[in-house]
């Protein structure tokens, strides 16, 4: 009996530890808390730049604790253009002799919104998505127009119909009025015709400065408030929203656009072959296994921002993993002293 128990405790302690440490989606947790931790302190120093240096180097140094042979296939920029969380860059723990961890593909964007963090404007977050190889479009850093909706609207809007018309069915599918949609759009000269032709179709209007990653994620979360957003924005951004909407079965329809002949060039080299195709979520990132994990450092819709109170930092986080299709909100305490601390809740 003695030596049956001793067993199942060995057991069940070495298939824990197999646990602990193959939950990548936990893992990459700890990356987007850290960086957002670290990244929340620049808030509103207006150093924009130095925000986002240090949410990258803190990224990076913590995706070195993680099990993983990561490649990042969407970051910082080039291998040329960036000093870390370049394209190409292996991420990622050493395995112990004989072992390998799992190969994954890795798209960050260290800090999403780097004038809100250094305004200390609502919405900017510490992001990334991971897939099996091959699992994530490979993107340019150019733009990408895209609409993106909740499950409710699947197959329901179209990149080339008439934003009234996409707004006519986005508001049948949820149903209600055009009239109560709220539609989220950055606020930017190339988007003027749309934002005249929102608001003559009489719904109303969320303009953002900067960061149109997590108004993606709430638009696929029912009671947020947003119903859609429409519009270009980064095409980094795009794939990591249609990673999220992977996980939160949402549905968007996008396109590269905007893009120099460089890029072009790249496009090609990243196997893109038509670059006027309207992508699905599920072309953008056709993993089966896809994680998406992201912190806020300023408040926003889903997350709240970091919060600091003397022993430690405070985080909120939301981490997804498709496959067993488990969308965890994640409130963080995370004590920096060592010695006397209290917990606040
Ligand atoms: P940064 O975090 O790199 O500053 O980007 C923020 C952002 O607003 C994104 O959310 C958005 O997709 C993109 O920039 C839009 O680009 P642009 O500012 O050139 O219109």
């Amino acid at each position: 009996m003695a030596t049956q128990i001793q067993n199942k405790q060995v057991h069940l302690e070495d298939s824990e530890l197999t646990n602990l440490e193959t939950d990548l989606a936990l893992e990459l947790l700890r990356v987007v808390e850290a960086a957002a931790i670290a990244s929340a302190r620049q808030m509103g120093t207006g150093d924009r730049k130095k925000a986002d240096q240090v949410a990258t180097e803190t990224m990076r140094h913590i995706m070195d604790t993680v099990p993983m042979r990561g490649t990042i296939v969407i970051g910082e920029g080039e291998r040329d253009e960036a000093p870390m969380l370049y394209i190409g860059e292996k991420v990622g723990r050493k395995a112990p002799g004989g072992l390998e961890y799992p190969e994954v593909d890795i798209a960050v964007d260290p800090l999403e919104g780097t004038n809100l963090c250094a305004t200390g404007a609502p919405g900017s977050i510490c992001v990334l998505a991971a897939s099996e190889r091959g699992g994530l479009l490979h993107a340019p850093d150019c733009y990408m127009e895209k609409i993106v909706v909740g499950p409710a609207c699947k197959g329901v809007v179209d990149l080339d119909a008439p934003t009234a018309v996409n707004l006519k069915m986005i508001a049948k599918a949820l149903s209600r009025d055009v009239e109560d949609l709220v539609i989220i759009v950055l606020d930017r000269p190339r988007h003027e015709t749309l934002i005249n032709e929102i608001r003559k179709a009489g719904a109303r209007i969320k303009l953002i400065g900067d960061g149109d990653l997590a108004p993606g994620i709430a638009a696929a979360v029912m009671g947020t408030g947003v119903h859609a957003v429409m519009g270009a924005g980064g095409a980094p951004e795009g794939v990591i929203t249609a990673a999220a909407m992977r996980c939160l079965n949402g549905y968007m329809v996008a396109r590269l656009t905007g893009y120099t002949d460089e890029q072009r060039e790249r496009m090609t080299q990243y196997g893109i072959s038509d670059v006027n195709k309207i992508y699905t979520a599920e072309e953008l990132a056709p993993g089966e296994n896809i994680i998406f994990a992201a912190t806020g450092v300023t408040d926003g819709a889903l997350m709240e921002g970091v919060r600091f109170f003397g022993e430690g930092a405070r985080t909120s986080s939301l981490v997804m993993k498709m496959a067993s299709r488990k969308v965890r909100f994640i409130e963080g305490i995370h004590i920096e002293q060592e010695k006397d601390f209290s917990i606040r809740f």
